[in-house]
């Protein structure tokens, strides 16, 4: 089976591409190493790594005509919230212009294509009060990089609609583990608490620390992944992709005191704007597929800080 990565030498995108190379998959990606590392994926040769933005629209289609891939995972976007807001025009012409270019050269040009899977965002669900969150709930997209989440993961869906392209998205929630970079203040939380505890440093909680996530540990987050492809039911559709669960940052925080035996100084400071309280997916849907998330938090954070590189 060929697949392509966009995005795959990012974190969540290694870890795909390292489970399907396991499989003996023809794994490709296409990175344009904005955020991502070439280091991350060293096991991919340089005849399977092309080094471009997904906006290139006639390298995409030379490698789609050429390649006839079987599965394409897109993952390659402006991931930063904070990002999208100072440069929406950017933002919005690789999340959503290159979203479109992919479909739509998949569309022409791939009649070999079996799955598409789209990487949406929790993010489109905004600030809204209903919990769990529900693929059905209010969507109320607080920034440009929800809004062209929102419009990805709908032409993704329209283009099953109207061409039959076996689509499916994924609204990822918090998504953990190893190889996600903590070096911005806007890394995911987890990956910055790790280094302050790592380094014996001072870590901030925006707010009270009593706000909730649902942390998804990235192993799981391949399990669903493979659940999608495996299941023809899933075209068309858009799922969670959670644990179902929520977890308070300071509750994280003790987690992390008990697996490092030790503590370290904590500050609080005023809560970030837009910043989501309390946030939980409910994943029945995919639960219904086949997925069922192995790592409870503890196991998740024991494998993540154990991990021999950064
Ligand atoms: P990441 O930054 O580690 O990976 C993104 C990868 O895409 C990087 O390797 C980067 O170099 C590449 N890329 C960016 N722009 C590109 C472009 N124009 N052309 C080609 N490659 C490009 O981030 P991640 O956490 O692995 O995120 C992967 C996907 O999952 C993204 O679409 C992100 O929006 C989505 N997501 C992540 C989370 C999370 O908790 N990490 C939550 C919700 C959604
Ligand atoms: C995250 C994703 C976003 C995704 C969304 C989906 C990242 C970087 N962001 O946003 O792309 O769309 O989930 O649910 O993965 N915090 C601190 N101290 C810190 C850093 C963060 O207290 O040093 C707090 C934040 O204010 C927030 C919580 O931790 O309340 C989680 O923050 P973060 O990891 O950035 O994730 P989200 O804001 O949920």
């Amino acid at each position: 089976m060929k697949m392509l990565i966009t995005g795959g030498a990012g974190f969540i995108g290694s870890h795909l591409a390292e489970f399907y190379c396991d499989k003996k998959y023809e794994i490709f990606i296409l990175d344009d190493l904005s955020t991502g590392h070439r280091s991350n994926v060293e096991f991919i040769d340089d005849k399977h790594f092309i080094k471009s933005c997904i906006t290139n629209k006639s390298l995409v289609e030379d490698l789609i005509k050429k390649e006839q891939f079987d599965i394409v995972i897109h993952l390659a976007a402006v991931v930063s919230v904070v990002e999208s807001i100072n440069n929406p025009i950017r933002s919005q012409k690789i999340n959503i212009d290159g979203t479109l270019n992919l479909l739509e050269t998949n569309r022409r040009h791939n009649e070999n294509l079996k799955r598409f899977i789209f990487a949406s965002s929790a993010a489109v669900y905004g600030n809204t009060k209903s919990l769990p969150k529900k693929t059905d709930s209010f969507i109320d997209p607080e920034s440009p990089y929800a809004i062209e989440k929102y419009t990805g993961e709908q032409y993704t869906k329209i283009y099953n609609n109207l061409y039959k392209l076996p689509t499916t998205s994924l609204r990822f929630f918090n998504v953990y583990g190893p190889r996600q970079d903590p070096n911005s203040p806007y890394s995911g939380v987890l990956s910055i608490m790790k280094s302050k505890f790592a380094n014996n440093e001072t870590f901030t909680f925006y707010g009270d620390g009593k706000q909730t996530r649902d942390f998804v540990y990235v192993k799981d987050l391949v399990q669903a992944v493979s659940v999608v492809i495996n299941n023809e039911e899933s075209s068309g559709e858009i799922f969670n992709l959670g644990t179902g669960k929520q977890i308070s940052l300071i509750n994280m925080f003790e987690k992390f005191e008990i697996l490092y035996k030790r503590t370290i100084d904590k500050k609080f400071t005023t809560v970030r704007s837009g910043d989501i309280k309390e946030s939980y997916a409910q994943i029945e849907a995919l639960k219904n597929l086949g997925y069922s998330p192995k790592y409870s938090i503890e196991e998740g954070l024991e494998e993540y800080i154990n991990y021999v590189g950064s």
